[in-house]
């Protein structure tokens, strides 16, 4: 942790940046440790301090950070148009090129782009679209979203409605409660009550079931979407049992519900696929939301991506001069899309997908050896997506809230990690090689086993 007083960007921060999920237990006394460098995957902080970026920033630095050839390629779009008005019938090429690109990499009939400024913006318009979607199919009560536990959707007010890591609400207000409706977690580790001893394809079984059971209980005729990440990020790396997202696409099928899936973290490489829905979990979503690693985060862009039934609904004139009335000043960013085109271009040329597809195994098999230590209860991902699930009795599961010190530990050691109270979540940047992956694995478990020695010395397991 950087305490150093004399830093003037330290105390500047401190006193005037209100930065997004801040602890104000601690902040006002500890300020924020300062960034100061990120070069391919490793970062340096303002003491020069180098760590391997076991976060990719966050999920988002799928290249790799500091690129000369995307600084070229940001450079090139700045100087011949760095921006324009995305408004009514005015486009700009970058936007123009990356829409059609992202139907082309999307599944099925997905081919209609609404460009965002990040990931909760592109989920509050897809659900302003689907509401509005659903009064011009003269269904003016279909309306409500089934969402899930420990599922993260975003911090705009909708959005934040939407995510179901309730913890992250406490007193704040939620709008429109009515419209959103929760149901289980896929968490394979800690299960429902009554779940708790069935096989994966029981458990799967009973997941569907309560999906169904809500959307009769709110009525077909109310509900209007499903919304569900194929691997729950933030919710802590959270991998349903095998067929279910599947079995969840197939019911909101029968009951004309649309399936949402949000892969603000999973698309563009993470899981070794342009898009993990169609290609890994076998399902078609009606609207595909992606951020993030679109760019590589090196300019903020998200978007939601419709299938072509929603687009022949919802783009046809609805009154005399009416016209679709929502969007950003920065929708279809010139800069923003044309990083996503270079982004692209790497991936593609260096074959990215396919290191995640080498390396995902090495990192999730060489984690796996981590479940000897006694603290480690479960260890759960796929890719380049990984959880670790600290616990101080591995038969009660009893989380051992100690993940901000494996966190300290290993940024001692040269590695930064996601500490989320008891779990911890590495994300590392597509671009780790072999040696990489080893060196983040080696870190992980020294700190691990390092907390471990004194948690049991004070006596907490
Ligand atoms: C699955 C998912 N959806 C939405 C969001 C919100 O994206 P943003 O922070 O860009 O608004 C996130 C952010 O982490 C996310 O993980």
């Amino acid at each position: 942790m950087n305490t150093t007083s004399n830093n003037h960007f330290w105390k500047k921060d401190k006193e005037h940046f209100i930065h997004p999920y801040t602890d104000y237990a601690t902040f006002k006394d500890e300020g924020s440790q300062v960034i100061s460098k990120a070069d391919g995957n490793y970062i340096y902080d303002s003491n020069g301090h180098k760590m391997l970026d076991g976060i990719a920033g966050l999920w988002c630095a799928n290249i790799g950070h500091g690129r000369k050839d995307m600084a070229d390629a940001i450079h090139q779009q700045i100087t011949k148009m760095q921006y324009y008005n995305p408004f009514g019938h005015t486009t700009n090429e970058p936007a123009a090129e990356l829409a059609s690109k992202l139907a082309e990499i999307s599944p099925g009939n997905l081919n209609h782009v609404f460009y965002t400024c990040g990931g909760s913006t592109a989920n509050d318009i897809a659900l302003r679209l689907v509401h509005y979607y659903n009064n011009l199919r003269g269904k003016p009560n279909k309306k409500k979203i089934i969402s899930r536990n420990y599922g993260y959707h975003g911090s705009t007010y909708f959005a934040a409605n939407l995510t179901g890591i309730h913890g992250t609400k406490d007193c704040f207000d939620q709008i429109a409660q009515d419209l959103v409706s929760h149901i289980s977690a896929a968490d394979m580790y800690r299960r429902p009550a009554g779940a708790e001893n069935l096989t994966e394809q029981e458990y799967c079984n009973f997941l569907a079931a309560e999906l169904e059971n809500r959307i009769q209980q709110l009525g077909a005729d109310n509900v209007a979407a499903f919304i569900a990440e194929p691997i729950m990020g933030a919710g802590g790396v959270l991998v349903a049992p095998e067929g279910y997202h599947r079995r969840c696409w197939e019911i909101c099928k029968k009951h004309d519900v649309l399936f949402i899936a949000d892969e603000v973290v999973t698309a563009f490489g993470r899981l070794g696929e342009w898009v993990a829905s169609k290609e890994i979990f076998d399902y078609q979503p009606d609207i595909l939301i992606v951020a993030k690693g679109i760019n590589s985060g090196y300019v903020p862009l998200g978007a939601a991506i419709l299938s072509s039934d929603i687009y022949d609904v919802i783009s046809k004139p609805q009154s005399d001069g009416g016209v679709l009335s929502l969007g950003f000043t920065y929708s279809g960013h010139a800069t923003a899309c044309a990083a996503a085109l270079k982004n692209f271009e790497i991936i593609e040329e260096e074959n990215i997908l396919e290191n995640v597809r080498n390396l995902g195994p090495v990192l999730q098999d060489g984690a796996k050896e981590l479940l000897t230590n006694p603290i480690v209860g479960d260890v759960r991902g796929k890719g380049f997506m990984l959880g670790i699930d600290l616990v101080s009795n591995k038969d009660t599961k009893e989380p051992l809230n100690v993940a901000s010190r494996v966190f300290t530990k290993c940024m001692e050691r040269g590695l930064v990690i996601r500490p989320i109270v008891n779990l911890i979540v590495i994300s590392p940047p597509l671009t780790l090689t072999e040696n990489d992956v080893q060196a983040l694995l080696q870190i992980v478990n020294e700190s691990i086993e390092e907390v471990y020695q004194e948690v049991s010395a004070e006596g907490l397991v």
